[in-house]
């Protein structure tokens, strides 16, 4: 059932307090604070090289990965949709890891990418939820994400643990190549205990967004969401998750790329949000609101109280979102856009668990 809440998706945006908490504990012990992944058919110290490989929702998870892997782990990490890594005949690097995230592990063209690598001689790695799936069968090994079955179309529960599992990949990789000191160990993972209970603090804004987006978002024709860094695929993953289920047009844009030729559309009919959790980005986004507000845009900015006591006078609005080291910042970041967006949807009235010409799992290309 759906738990007392009126559709899927809610009750799995308010289950991820609970199954990040389990997805963490499977890799992570609490007394040593250390990670450890189970045993991996390739040497991490010497891994050259990784691919992320994904669609959707799942890419997004993906391109985090990638900012993550080549800050704290040290290595170089290409990011591709699946459909385009597919048939584009990819030279790869010998030796290589190529990891795939998805959540019902029968996605059409993520598979094809895995059995692609597998011929290049990749080490294949999933990032699974369903684990009796082609996906998790084919790879050399599994890293399990225990969101739990999702079955809102719109992808929630399963974002956020495949982004605890590759935080902890990150983790461990960075530990094994020597690219970590024990001290920033001890400072991610401790970051990542707390997130269960940040996320529930978070929960806590539901009604807030339930009313900015009766306000703001409704009425709306067009959308735009900004972010820097790890924020900007988040900031991707608000516009796909709005497009699907309340079907108003959204992108997500890289905030330093306004000034290339989006900010052309900002105008007082645009609500634009921003992604901007307190981190060493934080003043350039900054300066991106200003520039949207000087152009009558309508900011609604999501920051910890920081960041909103440094952007409340601009933006129309704000969410405090609970301050955060900024390595887990898009793990909690991932629910207030979620919730924007299905508030969104109920009060236009879509069908928000099965939105119009979509499947929960691809399984034709
Ligand atoms: O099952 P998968 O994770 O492989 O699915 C990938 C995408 O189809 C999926 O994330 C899709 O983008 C979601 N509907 C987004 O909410």
């Amino acid at each position: 059932g759906k738990g007392g809440h009126r559709h899927f998706m809610a009750k799995e945006i308010f289950e991820q307090p609970q199954v990040i908490g389990d997805t963490l504990s499977a890799m992570f012990n609490p007394t040593a604070r250390t990670i450890t992944l189970p045993d991996l058919p390739f040497d991490p110290a010497t891994v050259p090289r990784i691919t992320m490989i994904a669609c959707g929702t799942a890419s997004l998870a993906g391109m985090v990965g990638k900012y993550w892997l080549e800050r704290h782990a040290g290595i170089p990490v290409d990011w591709d949709l699946a459909s385009e890594f597919r048939y584009r005949e990819p030279v790869m690097t010998e030796g290589g890891l190529a990891v795939f995230i998805s959540q019902s592990g029968e996605t059409a063209d993520t598979l094809a990418a895995l059995r692609y690598c597998k011929q290049q001689g990749q080490y294949c790695l999933g990032i699974v939820n369903a684990p009796e799936s082609t996906i998790a069968r084919e790879a050399h090994a599994v890293l399990p994400t225990l969101a739990g079955p999702e079955i809102g179309v719109a992808s929630t529960k399963a974002f956020t643990t495949q982004l605890v599992v590759l935080a902890c990949l990150t983790i461990a990789l960075g530990k094994a190549r020597g690219a970590l000191d024990h001290e920033t160990e001890a400072r991610l993972s401790g970051a990542l205990t707390e997130v269960p209970s940040r996320a529930a603090e978070v929960l806590n804004h539901d009604e807030r967004i339930r009313a900015i987006a009766e306000e703001t978002f409704v009425p709306a024709r067009d959308v735009l969401y900004l972010g820097r860094g790890t924020s900007y695929p988040l900031a991707l993953e608000g516009a796909l998750k709005l497009k699907e289920i309340s079907y108003i047009h959204a992108e997500g844009y890289a905030a330093g790329e306004m000034k290339h030729g989006p900010i052309a559309l900002i105008d007082e009919h645009v609500p634009v949000v921003v992604i901007a959790p307190s981190d060493d980005l934080f003043e350039k986004t900054a300066s991106n609101v200003q520039e949207v507000v000087a152009r009558g845009g309508k900011a609604v900015v999501f920051a910890d109280d920081a960041g909103v006591g440094r952007l409340k006078d601009l933006a129309l609005e704000t969410i405090a979102l609970p301050a955060v080291d900024p390595f887990v910042a898009p793990i909690l970041y991932a629910i207030p856009v979620q919730l924007l967006a299905y508030h969104t949807a109920v009060a236009k009235g879509t069908d928000v668990d099965q939105p119009r010409n979509l499947a929960k799992a691809v399984t034709v290309e």
